[in-house]
Order: structure tokens, then C-alpha cells, then sequence
């Protein structure tokens, strides 16, 4: 059984509180909160007050997704504005193990993020330090996008990494989710999918988060 985390991307932001507390009466485990600069990603999404904002009505835990440039600069203020899951990308992190460490010593988990494009192999020293993997399987950036199939075998493989070094970090698959991959992700061995648009673009949210949640293999 996966754990969701329905992405707010994909919500009415003029009604974020509402949309909150329907995520609150779900089954879903977190609320994946995307942060984008503009600059590490071709799209601006919100910031910190917003996170803050969704934090005050919050009952699930915050994963945050921080698609910025300079993570290291912010870690403090997304713990305080209420991330309970902190993730930078691998790509924006020149001094990667140092930023993990400071995320672990402000007292939350640890996510790396890595792209489409990037070899997983590029974590294979740091697995053991991190809670997560968010396994990018669209181009981040913007919701709504085109499942990259070549997810599968990523997924696969990084499970394999993740036994050899004896981490214990989950896997999060992350863009594109619907039930048309989530079955054979959670089979390659996804621990936890995220999902926007399929969550928010349904008129039924709470039994599209239901039937995600459900998948047993
Ligand atoms: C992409 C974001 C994803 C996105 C997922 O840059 O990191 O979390 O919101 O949205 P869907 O599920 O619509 O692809
Ligand atoms: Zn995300």
C-alpha cells in the first residue's frame, strides 16, 4: 500500500483553505507543497507565506518540494513556516551533503530530488543519510504533464541502490501520477506517489486519493 501526497500545485488557490481541509478528511498521508523560483525551474509557484499559510489548516504533514536554486538559503525558514519533509533537488546543491545535514539538524526529514535526466548513481554516497527519494518522472516545473515511462526502470534500480547501501529512504514518484501508472509503480517499488492533477481534476477527490492509496502488490 503507497503513501499519496496529493500535490496543492494542482489546487484552486483562491480557495486554499477549503481545499486544504478536503485534503485533511482524506486518506491522504501528506500534502506535497511545490515551491518554485522561477530561476532552478521555468515557473514561479508560491513561497513561503503561502506554505505558512497551508501549514495553520494543515492536520497532514507537509512535504515540501523545493525547486530552487540556493536551497541551503531557506531550509530554516521552510521548517519554521511548517515542512515536515524538506526535499532539494541534486541538481541545485553544490555541496549536497552539508544541506542535508542542516535539514537533519533543524529536525525534519530529508528528500533529495533528482531529475528526468539525472543517473541516480549520483546519490549512491549520500542514500544513507536521507529519508526520501522523490523520483522526478516529469520535468519539474509545471503540473499536468506527460508521464516519462522511463520511470519504471528508474524506480527498479533505485531500489536496488537503496538495499546495497543499506538506506532506508523511501521512494517518491513524483508527475504524471494517475491510475494509469500508479499500479505499476507501487510494483517497481514506489513507496510513496504524489499526484496533482489527477487528484484535483476529479470530481471525486477524496476516492481518487482512496483507489491510489488502495493499490496493493
Ligand atoms: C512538478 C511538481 C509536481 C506536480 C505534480 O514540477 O513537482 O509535484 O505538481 O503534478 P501532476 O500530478 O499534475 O503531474
Ligand atoms: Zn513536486
Amino acid at each position: 500500500m503507497p503513501q499519496i501526497a496529493p500535490s496543492i500545485l494542482a489546487a484552486d488557490f483562491a480557495n486554499l483553505q477549503k481545499e486544504v481541509e478536503m485534503l485533511n478528511a482524506s486518506a491522504a498521508d501528506y500534502i506535497h507543497v511545490d515551491v518554485m523560483d522561477g530561476i532552478f525551474v521555468p515557473n514561479i509557484s508560491f513561497g513561503l507565506p503561502v506554505t505558512e499559510a497551508i501549514f495553520r489548516h494543515a492536520t497532514k504533514p507537509l512535504d515540501v518540494h523545493l525547486m530552487i536554486v540556493n536551497p541551503e538559503l531557506y531550509l530554516e525558514d521552510f521548517v519554521k513556516a511548517g515542512a515536515a519533509v524538506l526535499t532539494v533537488h541534486v541538481e541545485a546543491c553544490t555541496h549536497l551533503h552539508r544541506t542535508l545535514q542542516e535539514i537533519k539538524r533543524l529536525g525534519v526529514k530529508a528528500g533529495i530530488a533528482i531529475n528526468p535526466h539525472s543517473p541516480i548513481e549520483l546519490l549512491s554516497e549520500v542514500l544513507e543519510e536521507i529519508d526520501l527519494v522523490c523520483l522526478m518522472s516529469v520535468n519539474p516545473g509545471f503540473g499536468g504533464q506527460k508521464f516519462i515511462e522511463h520511470t519504471y526502470s528508474k524506480v527498479v534500480n533505485l531500489k536496488k541502490l537503496i538495499l546495497k547501501t543499506g538506506s532506508r529512504a523511501l521512494i517518491e514518484v513524483d508527475g504524471g501520477v494517475s491510475n494509469q501508472n500508479a499500479r505499476r509503480l507501487v510494483e517497481a517499488g514506489a513507496d510513496i506517489l504524489v499526484a496533482g492533477s489527477f487528484v484535483f481534476g476529479n470530481s471525486d477527490p477524496h476516492a481518487t486519493i482512496a483507489s491510489l492509496k488502495s493499490i496493493a502488490v
